[in-house]
């Protein structure tokens, strides 16, 4: 969906307005006097129920009738939804050009400035995965939205809103890209994209590399598999001594368990298993296309298969991790963890202002928060915060899971320091206690479970079944809050 601003009401021609209404309240002043001007009644009748639209031919054009649902209950992600709605509604109607009025948008107070949020939801709710089809113009939705605005640095607020909405795309489609061809290769081939578009720092290890850095635990995960691993890093200022903000994100491009090999119920899905480094990809393609930031990031993305095969690491294998710790592997189904420990113990060398992953790491996590909310583990109650503000900006839901010394008895290892595994009961628990051990010394460490909010089933609010992209804009919002600290940067 393209997006352009335009000053003047007369410019509308034959794009439809977009009009939101909460449930049993008319138009207010404003809405009126657009109404008139479009040639709208502004008595027409329209239940302004959540998921309703209705579509009216006017004087001046048409307009689209959007529900808000009930005023009391309306919230900014209500708002997402209804433009999602607005969205799909305008699909199946076969309508081409929408147009949002500014003025409109703004007295609803729903966020410091709801065009912006308007125009990334527009956008994100777009969204269409058709790499795959023979026949992609079948489900065509709308090609463009035109945002009516008299604000002078509207164009630049409206590129950035796309950088971030194009930075969700891309991690959306990595998810939803089959892993014959979401390979680690192929995440490599888009950092090395990334990288040079946008001048970013960027090096691509492979196996017998990684095995020479003392990557052991890394190392156990792709072992059993014929289709090359990647370790990639990305540096937003290559050469830069300012102490970035480093995020790893796991790259499992597919997860059958290994040896401990997973049913076959809904497997497919762990292609998907990369949704925390599609998420940074995400995050680096936003910072290019918006400029950057003043801030130095920097990415660690571990990527490979987890497949069973003669070569694969078994259960009860031990392992060493790059800061020396023993691993005793009691299931290669708990890879996610694997991978990014050595991740973790890599980003030592970087001395992190902070460090933060996002895994899709446990189901136990889906079991103990379902699919709307991901859980944070942080070392301080400054970056848990931080965090937990950021994604509600965004429409991204973090809540709070503990990181007691305590969890940390049951992961010592009979043979070795450390067991993969320890019970079923308070797994999300032991994996990031797990992880625990590979932060280095003294570095503000948060650890986000993905696995429930990473994918959805549903058709609903702006996302398709399939990858949500998950992450890109909380991440997105938390550079931006540490750029706009007193703090090291690179000026
Ligand atoms: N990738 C899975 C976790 C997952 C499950 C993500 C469902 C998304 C949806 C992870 O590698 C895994 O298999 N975890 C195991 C750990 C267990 C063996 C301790 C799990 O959660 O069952
Ligand atoms: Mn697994
Ligand atoms: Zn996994």
């Amino acid at each position: 969906m393209n997006i352009h601003v335009f000053r003047d009401g007369g410019e509308l021609k034959d794009a439809v307005l977009l009009m939101f209404r909460s449930e049993g309240k008319g138009w207010n002043k404003v809405d009126q006097e657009l109404a008139r001007l479009v040639g709208l009644d502004p008595e027409i009748s329209f239940s302004g129920k959540a998921g309703r639209t209705r579509l009216c031919s006017v004087a001046g054009g048409t307009c689209l009738l959007v529900g808000l649902g009930k005023a009391e209950d309306l919230d900014l992600e209500g708002f997402r939804a209804a433009v999602g709605t607005a969205v799909r509604a305008a699909a199946s109607q076969e309508l081409s050009s929408l147009a949002v009025a500014s003025e409109h948008l703004d007295h609803l107070e729903l966020a410091d400035d709801l065009t912006l949020e308007c125009i990334v939801a527009a956008r994100l709710a777009s969204y269409r995965f058709v790499t795959f089809k023979s026949d992609p113009g079948e489900e065509d939705g709308p090609a463009s939205l035109a945002v009516w605005s008299d604000e002078v640095d509207m164009e630049a607020k409206v590129a950035r809103a796309m950088a971030v909405a194009d930075g969700v795309g891309l991690a959306r489609d990595l998810v939803n890209t089959p892993a014959n061809v979401a390979t680690p290769e192929h995440l490599a081939g888009v950092a090395r994209d990334l990288a040079e578009k946008f001048g970013f720092g960027v090096q691509v290890y492979g196996p017998e590399e990684i095995v020479g850095m003392g990557m052991g635990s890394f190392a156990s995960v792709f072992r059993g598999s014929d289709t090359p691993a990647r370790f990639i890093v990305l540096d937003s200022m290559p050469g830069s001594d300012a102490k970035p903000l480093v995020f790893v994100g796991k790259g499992v491009t597919f997860d059958t368990g290994g040896i401990s090999l997973k049913p076959s119920a809904k497997m497919h899905e762990m292609k998907g298993d990369m949704a925390g480094a599609a998420a940074i990809l995400g995050l680096f393609k936003a910072l290019g296309q918006s400029g950057g930031s003043p801030r130095r990031v920097v990415g660690l993305l571990p990527c490979t298969e987890n497949v069973p095969g003669s070569r694969a690491t078994k259960p009860g294998d031990v392992v060493t991790a790059m800061n020396g710790k023993t691993i005793e592997i009691l299931n290669t189904d708990a890879e996610g963890r694997l991978i990014l420990a050595d991740a973790l113990a890599y980003s030592e060398r970087f001395k992190p202002e902070i460090l933060v992953d996002l895994a899709t790491l446990t189901g136990a996590c889906l079991v103990a928060l379902g699919t709307k909310v991901a859980a944070v583990f942080s070392t301080t109650a400054e970056l848990d915060q931080r965090i937990r503000e950021s994604g509600s900006r965004v429409g991204e839901r973090f809540w709070p899971m503990p990181l007691w010394k305590e969890y940390g008895v049951p992961l010592k290892g009979e043979v070795a320091d450390l067991k993969n595994i320890a019970t079923r009961e308070g797994g999300a628990i032991y994996a990031a206690m797990f992880l625990k051990n590979f932060v280095p010394e003294g570095v503000d460490w948060a650890h986000l479970d993905i696995a429930g909010p990473a994918w959805t089933d549903e058709n609903a609010s702006v996302f398709r079944p399939g990858g949500t992209g998950f992450g890109v804009r909380t991440l997105w919002e938390l550079v931006d809050a540490y750029a706009g600290q007193d703090g090291e940067t690179a000026f």
